[in-house]
């Protein structure tokens, strides 16, 4: 009797072993309007089915092991896990196992938006590394939102500077873009309502050269998915993850009939490189140097830098923008760089429903637009000259000051805070992933070591 518990939980154990392991990704790919599933949930769906071969009984997973057990993560290292450090995209294995990349946006997948290529500025696979527009400088940053991008748009804002956000629906454990709970589709809202570009740096940063074109085309259209729940609108620009999209891999043709431009740069800041204070000044003598080859009259520059990274947002940009302004150059948007007319910057797709704000809403009397800056019970900052948002101090403002901490939801906009120390975003065990390897590890271990345990236990009784 003690022991039925211990029972109970190994046949689990056991019930999930038995559906485990490897099956060819069948080619299902016929989603129709208004069927919410994307691909990838479907392939999923058949491959659950479908597994009946034996278990992979060491937790091992990757090429020469195969896959995970349902449900479980293959991490970069080539443990089963169901922790964050295994499941985080882009480095969990996406063809052995369960990953955040599997995760998918909620509403009608894109796939049947027409995509008309429009406008001078070549699609996919042409690439466009620099802009067109003498004197005008394209600042882009990759990878956001992070906890560091309302910051950057506080200081885009001071500076009056335009810039485009080439953007990851789910990379980094940061969760999902559209999952409204998060702060991120604030600050994409923000980054909209300030003028600056949004873009597509895929769902969950894979290698678009070493995907198959069917999870290529899933890392496009779920992002897309994403940002039109947000914004009712998805991207015509995109940047491919690690600048990575090969002629073999028909990569670039993908992404034009998909309708992209795809934007690299010609300006390299190595920002995430050199993310420390004795490290950046190496970025600002690149930027510097590079402007310093020509002037605003005949020249212009596409940047790229990565605003998941600290010293990108509260150190290079500043010195970036104060070089422009020195120098005589303009930031803009990418778009605009290439003069390109803005409604051609995204495809709309109003299918969603627009999100329904959070807080006490619009509960009581309409309120006065504000005349004097000041905000709260009777007036709005909405449509005011004094900023979009009502801080705790009953004043209009667009720094984080004011749609922070404190902002008040029912007398303008608010971007929600990012959570003090939260794991949605961990800049520390980004892009390199040592460190979550080696948790993984640990985890892993500590998992089978447990499990083995309670198998012996099982037998000793049964014996
Ligand atoms: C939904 O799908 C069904 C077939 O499954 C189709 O007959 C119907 O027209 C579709 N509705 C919409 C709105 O696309
Ligand atoms: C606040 O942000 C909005 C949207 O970007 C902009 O239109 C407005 O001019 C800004 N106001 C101030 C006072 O900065
Ligand atoms: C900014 O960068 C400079 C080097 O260019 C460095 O000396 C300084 O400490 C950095 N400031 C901060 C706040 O990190
Ligand atoms: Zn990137």
């Amino acid at each position: 009797m003690r022991f039925r518990p211990i029972l109970m939980l190994s046949s689990i154990f056991l019930a999930k072993l038995a559906v485990a392991t490897p099956c060819e990704t069948s080619s299902i790919h016929t989603v129709p309007l208004n069927q919410t599933s994307s691909v990838a949930e479907d392939l999923e769906a058949a491959e659950i089915e479908s597994r009946a071969t034996p278990p992979n009984l060491d937790y091992r997973c990757g090429v020469k092991y195969g896959k995970c057990p349902s449900g479980t993560c293959c991490s970069s290292s080539g443990f089963c896990g169901t922790s964050k450090a295994h499941c985080r995209s882009p480095d969990c294995k996406i063809d052995y196992g369960h990953c955040d990349a599997h995760k998918s946006p909620k509403g009608p997948p894109t796939k049947d938006v027409g995509r008309p290529h429009m406008g001078q500025v070549p699609y996919g696979p042409q690439e466009v590394r620099s802009c067109a527009v003498p004197g005008t400088v394209a600042l882009t940053f990759d990878d956001g939102p992070t906890r560091y991008t309302g910051d950057l748009l506080d200081l885009l804002d001071r500076y009056d500077a335009k810039a485009t956000f080439f953007i990851t629906g789910i990379n980094n454990g940061k969760g999902q873009i559209d999952d409204f709970d998060l702060p991120w589709a604030s600050l994409i809202e923000r980054m909209q309502l300030s003028g600056h570009q949004i873009a597509s740096h895929t769902w969950s940063h894979e290698d678009l050269s070493k995907v198959t074109p069917l999870q290529r085309q899933d890392q496009i259209e779920k992002n897309e998915a994403a940002l039109r729940n947000i914004l009712g609108s998805f991207p015509t620009y995109m940047r491919p993850p690690y600048s990575s999209c090969t002629r073999d891999s028909a990569c670039g043709t993908d992404l034009g009939r998909l309708g992209y431009h795809i934007i690299l740069y010609d300006i390299d800041t190595d920002d995430y490189k050199n993310d420390d204070p004795n490290l950046i000044q190496r970025s600002k003598d690149i930027f510097d140097q590079s402007l310093s080859t020509g002037s605003p009259t005949s020249r212009s520059w596409l940047v790229i830098a990565h605003d998941a990274h600290e010293q990108t947002v509260h150190n290079l940009t500043e010195h970036m923008l104060k070089t422009m302004k020195r120098t005589g150059y303009r930031p803009v948007t990418v778009g605009e760089c290439l003069r390109d007319p803005r409604d051609l910057w995204s495809r709309p797709d109003d299918r969603m429903p627009s999100r329904k704000k959070k807080g006490p809403k619009s509960s009581g009397d309409p309120k006065l637009v504000s005349i004097d800056g000041t905000c709260g019970k009777h007036y709005t900052c909405l449509g005011s000259r004094f900023g979009l948002c009502c801080g705790s101090v009953n004043l209009c403002g667009n720094t984080t000051q004011h749609c922070g901490v404190g902002c008040q939801s029912d007398a303008g906009y608010c971007s929600v805070e990012v959570p003090p120390n939260g794991d949605a975003w961990d800049p520390k065990i980004q892009s390199k992933g040592h460190k979550s390897d080696a948790d993984s590890i640990l985890y892993t271990v500590g998992t089978a070591a447990v499990t083995s345990l309670f198998l012996a236990l099982i037998v000793a009784m049964w014996m």
